[in-house]
């Protein structure tokens, strides 16, 4: 793979006949490259563009960047005939063609469900060829909402709790398309990787504790990391459903905007869209889109502990800069905050975070298997007894499962893990509730990945938006968190960052780190 790889464009040419009587040839080029919701409509509009020749775009990529970087699980067999389907209706007219998605491809985590050609397998062997009853409900919306659903996006295996970050059974490790050496970061790697290499417009990932947050700032991408029961969960392979949450991974704050409001809703397979779809404003979320956004927002530093984990001089520095240039974009900057138990959250796994999530996971997997319409696996003990008889058929040997054994000795949700239950309520309320309640905060704003943990335990939104690239190109990202249902908040102050920074660039895919 060469730097600069040259990304594929369209060129058509268009005659226009003058008064005069004489021929003037115009060319008019679109490429994928970087390409926004907003470009591939307009193109839509001009003419210079159809739904067919995008999805051959983007398969194109995938076929000569895949190989090596490994964000796409499948393509879906089905995506050139979706794709015409799409030029009809856009040429008869139809109502449909008007829909904010219609005509662009995504790519969706392999947790999410879709009842058509592809497999939905969380990465693993385990679930390959098994039948789901019906679409996830975050795709039934998607579809409604236009988009074509062009392939699955490969992820550390069962959300990151089987492998490290980026790799599962299926796709082996995927690559971080800004240094190939480095790590894509999970578990939503697939989703992070394709969108930041283009092999895709938009993408959805889950995230049940930085799953979606990590990987975006390690692949230079956006990624939205909406309040618990925003979004539903209703077909997406589950680890928690008390964190669990599926949201967008694009390379810009509007798109990222734009799928959020075609996914975001009550669904009444999933009890708790119920809540948190009353935070949903009327016209949705991108009236937030607002490059003043940042004006009058008290926005927390909280340095204690966050500087030294995001410890390169790049990302400090950029870290500095970038506070000077909220400060001058006119946000309220509150600095040098602390969250009182912090320490807790970060040393004591958050009073027991990893002692619910397994009891929990068992109980959601075994309810989501016995679900299937057809499946060789119907609980996490077949789940278990497969991965051991076929770990030498996937070579994998070196990752364990010791998460899922851990899990399959919980009881329920017993008296150790209403204990742990208590202890996130209670740290998530005495710290990061209560620092933005004191100060009145609109968001808390990170340079490290670790606010990650107090948004999990609290069911809270995030967004991380591209903030800059260490010396040897490894990208990193800079983290907004705020209180349920304070998307609109984040939107506006994402989205006045980027547009006034505008940091992220395409990826080199460099091999070596310098
Ligand atoms: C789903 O898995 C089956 C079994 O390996 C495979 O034959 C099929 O091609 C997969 N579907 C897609 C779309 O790749
Ligand atoms: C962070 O960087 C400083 C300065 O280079 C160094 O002294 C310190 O040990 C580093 N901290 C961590 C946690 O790596
Ligand atoms: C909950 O917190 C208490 C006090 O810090 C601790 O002793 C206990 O072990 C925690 N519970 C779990 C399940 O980790």
């Amino acid at each position: 793979m060469t730097t600069n790889s040259p990304y594929l464009s369209i060129s058509m040419v268009f005659l226009a006949l003058l008064t005069s009587g004489s021929l003037i040839v115009v060319s008019h080029a679109f490429s994928i490259k970087e390409a926004t919701i907003r470009d591939i409509h307009l193109a839509f509009k001009l003419n210079k563009l159809t739904s067919r020749q995008l999805v051959e775009l983007y398969l194109g990529e995938i076929h000569k960047l895949n190989p090596k970087l490994r964000g796409v699980i499948e393509v879906n067999p089905d995506a050139l005939k979706l794709a015409e389907k799409a030029d009809q209706e856009r040429e008869a007219g139809a109502a449909r063609s008007k829909l904010g998605l219609h005509g662009i491809p995504i790519l969706l985590k392999d947790n999410i469900a879709t009842k058509d050609k592809m497999n939905t397998t969380a990465g693993s062997f385990a679930l390959v060829g098994s039948v789901v009853p019906r679409d996830a409900f975050v795709v039934t919306k998607l579809i409604k909402a236009g988009a074509i659903i062009l392939g699955k996006a490969s992820m550390s295996e069962w959300a990151g709790i089987r492998a490290p970050t980026g790799w599962c059974a299926r796709t082996g490790q995927g690559k971080n398309p800004y240094l190939l050496s480095a790590e894509p970061c999970g578990s939503s790697s697939g989703s992070a990787i394709s969108v930041a290499a283009n092999m895709a417009a938009v993408s959805l990932g889950t995230e049940t504790d930085g799953s979606i947050l990590c990987p975006s700032s390690y692949n230079s991408v956006v990624g939205i990391k909406p309040t618990v029961g925003l979004t539903s969960r209703d077909g997406v392979i589950p680890l928690s459903p008390r964190q669990d949450t599926v949201g967008p991974i694009c390379r810009t704050v509007a798109d990222a905007v734009y799928v959020l409001d075609a996914i975001a809703g009550f669904d009444q397979n999933d009890k708790a869209t119920r809540e948190a779809s009353k935070y949903i404003p009327r016209g949705g979320y991108k009236q937030f889109l607002n490059p003043d956004g940042l004006k009058r927002k008290r926005l927390g530093i909280v340095r204690h502990r966050f500087s030294n984990t995001a410890n390169s001089t790049q990302v400090t520095e950029a870290f500095e800069h970038h506070i000077q240039t909220l400060r001058q974009q006119g946000a309220v900057v509150v600095d040098n905050l602390k969250i009182t138990n912090l320490d807790d959250i970060v040393e004591r796994d958050a009073g027991g975070e990893e002692l619910a999530l397994e009891a929990e996971f068992k109980l959601a997997l075994n309810t989501y298997l016995k679900g299937l319409i057809t499946s060789r696996v119907r609980s996490l003990a077949d789940v278990i007894a497969f991965n051991n008889k076929f770990s030498k058929l996937e070579k994998t040997k070196e990752y364990g499962q010791s998460f899922l054994e851990s899990a399959l000795t919980t009881n329920g949700i017993d008296h150790e893990v209403k204990s742990a239950l208590l202890n996130m309520t209670k740290l998530s309320r005495d710290g990061f509730e209560k620092l933005m309640k004191e100060k009145k905060l609109d968001a808390v704003v990170t340079p490290a990945v670790y606010i990650s943990t107090i948004l999990a335990i609290g069911g809270f939104p995030g967004i991380t938006v591209p903030a800059g690239y260490g010396s040897n190109g490894f990208p990193f990202g800079i983290y907004f968190g705020g209180l349920k249902g304070s998307e609109p908040k984040l939107i506006e102050i994402a989205y006045g960052f980027e547009q006034a920074t505008k940091i992220r660039k395409p990826p080199s895919f460099k091999n070596d780190s310098v």
